[in-house]
């Protein structure tokens, strides 16, 4: 059976392509869609964004079934200890991930409340995190 990995972005996160360019970059959120798809033509690849904290705790639930989750939080990752609980109650492989390198950014932005609750944690590589994230999970992961 193929692997299923399920792709999850957060708050902000829609509007990739054009939102702030210089730091998140111009693919937007279907380019990278794309750019796994093709990258991992026998993975299974489900990819949800949303807006609203609850929600993202509800497709965190629902990840149970996955070989392995990736969340870019956006700025949740700063604050939310819903999302910490939710990745904590999940036990598959999980990878948080940051288009920019939030340690180079403002102060508020080094601190992370999930890292705590995953396997792995990539920040400023792009877009080349996500596929760094699926690669880790399909390599490396005891998943
Ligand atoms: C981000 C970094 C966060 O600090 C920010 O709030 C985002 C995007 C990133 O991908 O670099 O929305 O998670």
């Amino acid at each position: 059976m193929s692997l299923r990995i399920f792709i999850l972005n957060g708050v902000n996160l829609g509007t990739l392509g054009h939102r702030q360019p210089e730091i998140y970059g111009t693919l937007t959120l279907n380019d990278i869609e794309s750019i796994l798809r093709h990258g991992f033509q026998s993975v299974s690849f489900e990819f949800r964004q949303t807006d609203h904290e609850g929600e993202m705790v509800g497709f965190i639930r629902e990840s149970t079934g996955f070989s392995g989750l990736v969340i870019n939080p956006g700025a949740w990752t700063h604050y939310s200890y819903a999302l910490h609980d939710a990745l904590k109650a999940v036990d598959i492989p999980k990878v948080e991930v940051h288009l920019s390198n939030v340690h180079a950014r403002e102060e508020w932005r080094r601190a992370s409340v999930i890292s705590a609750a995953v396997d792995a944690v990539l920040a400023g590589m792009g877009a080349c995190g996500y596929r760094a994230a699926v690669e880790y999970i399909i390599e490396c992961s005891k998943g």
